[in-house]
């Protein structure tokens, strides 16, 4: 696991968008895994400059997103879609036809489930999964647990994870199910970019970091995959 320490979220903004847009000119049909929540928006916006003044070319990127609210409909303003176009698909020009979510409004799933790690796999894998974590350790919504997960699944969201992402809703209240890739599946990404700032973070950073492996801190399976980068501010990074 490497890990790089910046003094601001916009020289990791810059120093994350490098990879994604280095990897796509080299590979224009990449596979990229994708997050969503306060982490990654700078480096969005990155991508989106890319395309806009230097003609960096989405549009035969294929896309996995790492997670979606149960009971929200694609459409609706507060689901992981709509963040995702809002803040990157849409200003940057990938192709939707592309773009791959796991559709939570719908009762069956489990085919849901299977459907999007065969999809993964028809497509050859994920070239680089962006990740963000949570509080309490997640990847994904890979909640602290007795077992690592492998394939996507639909998992009842943590107490501190709802508290965490209530400032999206105007009610203060996400939904309280998700469906998530497994950590199977991240684990599974040829290269990994992890992102965490603030304060808030610091804990976990150190449990996923210098912890145990263990399903406790899920985060913290990272250790033990190939290539791992994790990009901190020095708030973040404060424990290492
Ligand atoms: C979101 C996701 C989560 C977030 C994590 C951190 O798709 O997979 O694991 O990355 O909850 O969220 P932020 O970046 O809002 O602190």
């Amino acid at each position: 696991m490497q890990i790089q320490v910046f003094d601001t979220e916009q020289q990791i903004a810059s120093a994350v968008s490098a990879i994604l847009l280095k990897q796509i000119r080299e590979k224009p049909q990449s596979v990229l895994g994708f997050a969503t929540g306060s982490s990654p928006v700078a480096t969005y916006q990155k991508l989106i400059e890319a395309h806009e003044n230097d003609g960096a070319d989405f549009s035969k990127v294929t896309t996995f997103n790492l997670d979606e609210y149960c009971d929200l409909a694609q459409s609706d303003p507060h689901s992981y879609y709509s963040f995702m176009r809002e803040q990157l698909f849409e200003k940057a020009g990938f192709d939707y036809s592309r773009v791959h979510f796991l559709t939570a409004d719908t009762a069956d799933h489990e085919s849901v489930c299977r459907a999007y790690r065969a999809e993964i796999e028809r497509c050859g894998g994920i070239d680089i999964q962006l990740l963000g974590i949570g509080r309490n350790g997640h990847i994904g919504f890979n909640e602290p647990s007795d077992r690592f997960s492998d394939g996507p699944f639909m998992v009842e969201l943590a107490p501190s994870t709802l508290e965490a992402n209530a400032r999206f809703f105007e009610t203060g209240k996400p939904p309280r199910y998700a469906l998530t890739m497994g950590i199977g599946d991240i684990m599974a990404a040829k290269k990994i970019l992890l992102i965490a700032t603030g304060e808030s973070k610091a804990n976990a950073i150190r449990a996923m970091v210098k912890g145990d492996v263990t399903p406790q801190c899920p985060a913290s399976v990272l250790q033990t995959h190939p290539d791992v980068t994790v990009f901190l501010d020095r708030a973040s990074a404060r424990l290492l």
